[in-house]
């Protein structure tokens, strides 16, 4: 699988014929250490994201390409236009025959690229699978991400401990509200929250009144926050939620940008900060951290992408280098064909409480950001 990476080592400066890829090709007096860097110096490495539209995925970009580049690799990043699968495979196509020595690729919908990775199958070119797990494909070398399942049972654990659920009499009135449908994350995301949340949806303590309890019921197409606003305006009126009608508890919400869009449809129909549900969400977008600090979101899961960027280059760093990346799962994401080897960041929940803390004190934002 590394062949080709290895050749690259080994010929040092001479095997700098992807001049594509730019880079120190100065380096003919190099001893073997600088024949490696200039092997290095020379990888390019394709970036393929799948959407300019959310801002996570925009930071994601940025990130990686920053940091690739400071480690000495040229970049070639290239997003998806919005969610559009046919550009992304014909990104991912370009990538593979313009030369890129590995692949890092978050995917739209993980099933639909096993074809374009025959291709980097076929010219031994690794491809670590970002975020989102590439599904049945064998080409998919690695997987960075963070712990999905943790993101989910985070956030039933948020509503658990905000109802007080072990304790209250109840019984309270929940919605549930997950991702898109061709994302493998939604598995683990769904998966983990309801863990927690079932025991209490099967004693009564939670109650669904709308009856949309399968993944497949609250879904929502590539995560689009007017797709949420419009499922959760029909939930509203069908089940007659508001301040002034049925009580409404909780909304457990996968990520930001649905989120919004359930917030959207609650704000519409009179709820203020006094009497919101708790909302989760996850991302720590900035609409959404400013809708924590008014009192309208309960919650988000931060994940730190420049964590998930630090992994992800020093992934590509070891393969360039031809050794291990550095794993700490192997036994919880198979795509399909097998257990893809995978290292996992750790998110974290930040409310009105440690945002300041976790968000601005650590540089993610500014104080401007968020005001
Ligand atoms: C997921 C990702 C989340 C969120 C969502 C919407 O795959 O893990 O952090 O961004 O997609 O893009």
């Amino acid at each position: 699988m590394k062949k080709r990476l290895l050749a690259m080592l080994m010929a040092g400066a001479m095997a700098l014929s992807v001049t594509a890829c730019g880079g120190n090709t100065s380096g003919e007096t190099s001893d073997a250490s600088g024949g490696e860097q200039a092997a290095e110096g020379s990888a390019k490495i394709g970036v393929s994201m799948p959407t300019q539209s959310l801002q996570r995925w925009n930071q994601d970009g940025t990130n990686m390409k920053e940091q690739l580049e400071a480690a000495g690799y040229t970049v070639d990043l290239q997003y998806a236009g919005d969610n559009d699968i046919p550009t992304q495979v014909s990104q991912i196509e370009n990538m593979i025959s313009s030369g890129c020595d590995v692949l890092v690729i978050a995917a739209i919908d993980g099933s639909a690229l096993s074809e374009a990775l025959k291709g980097a199958k076929d010219n031994d070119i690794p491809v670590i699978s970002y975020d989102r797990l590439i599904m049945n494909s064998d080409a998919v070398s690695y997987y960075a991400t963070f712990d999905n399942y943790k993101v989910g049972t985070m956030q039933g654990e948020y509503i658990r401990d905000a109802l007080d659920l072990d304790n209250a009499a109840g019984p309270f009135n929940i919605e549930l509200v997950t991702g898109a449908p061709d994302d493998n994350n939604v598995n683990f995301f769904f998966g983990g929250a309801m863990d927690v949340l079932q025991p209490y949806i099967d004693e009564g303590k939670l109650v669904v009144q709308s009856g949309q309890t399968e993944k497949a019921q609250c879904a929502t197409a590539n995560w689009s926050t007017e797709e949420a606003q419009k499922r959760f305006e029909n939930i509203i009126t069908s089940v007659g939620y508001g301040p002034n009608g049925v009580k409404l508890d909780a909304v457990l919400c996968s990520n930001d940008s649905t989120s919004y869009g359930v917030q959207n449809a609650l704000l519409a129909a009179g709820y203020t900060a006094d009497n919101m549900p708790v909302i989760t969400g996850q991302d720590c977008d900035k609409p959404n951290v400013k809708n924590i600090i008014a009192g309208i979101q309960s919650m988000s899961i931060f994940k730190d992408t420049r964590d998930l960027a630090d992994a992800t280059v020093k992934m590509v760093d070891a393969i360039v280098k031809g050794t291990e990346p550095e794993i700490n799962d192997t036994e919880t994401y198979d795509n399909g064909t097998g257990i893809i080897p995978s290292y996992l960041c750790d998110p974290v929940f930040a409310d009105k409480d440690n945002y300041k803390e976790l968000l601005i004190d650590s540089g993610y934002y500014t104080e401007a950001d968020l005001a």
